[in-house]
């Protein structure tokens, strides 16, 4: 379940704790980083690598929102519709995703290249509208630079 490269790199990641569990969270990141969400089985195969019982992962997946539990595009749009962005268009930035790519909130392209999450503010109001494509931080974000941003991510 989990990649050569993933389990080569929690093998280093390993050598830098002296309790496995210390390793969780850079681990499970590796595999979302990978495979763009954390399935049952990735979880069950770090408890493996790491020697932590499989109920102990899944405490810690589960604990934290940014680990995403379901099957999810290669990249991850975080758009911003709250107040100030949504004052300075971010409605008409959803249209357009939906329009142009197919892509509704909480949905993936049919090609498998995006997913889009509608999120709260995420501290970028004065260049708002603003959003994230996987750990990438975009703003001022118009119909014409959005379209020209996503082009970046194959
Ligand atoms: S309202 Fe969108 S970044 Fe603050």
């Amino acid at each position: 379940m989990l990649s050569d490269s993933a389990v080569a790199e929690i093998n280093r990641i390993k050598e830098k704790y002296q309790d496995p569990r210390s390793c969780l969270l850079p681990s499970l990141y590796v595999v979302q980083r990978e495979n763009g969400w954390i399935a049952p089985e990735a979880m069950a195969a770090i408890g493996e690598l790491l020697n932590v019982p499989k109920a102990t992962i899944k405490g810690v997946a589960t604990f934290y929102s940014m680990f995403i539990h379901r099957p999810m595009g290669r990249h991850l749009i975080q758009l911003c519709t709250n107040v100030a962005c949504t004052v300075m268009g971010a409605e008409r930035l959803v249209e357009m995703l939906k329009t142009r790519y197919g892509l509704d909130p909480n949905g993936t392209t049919a090609d498998g290249r995006f997913s889009l999450v509608i999120m709260e503010c995420i501290g970028a109001c004065g260049t708002a509208p603003a959003m994230l494509v996987d750990t990438d931080f975009h703003e001022n974000l118009t119909e014409e630079s959005i379209t020209k941003i996503l082009e970046s991510y194959t």
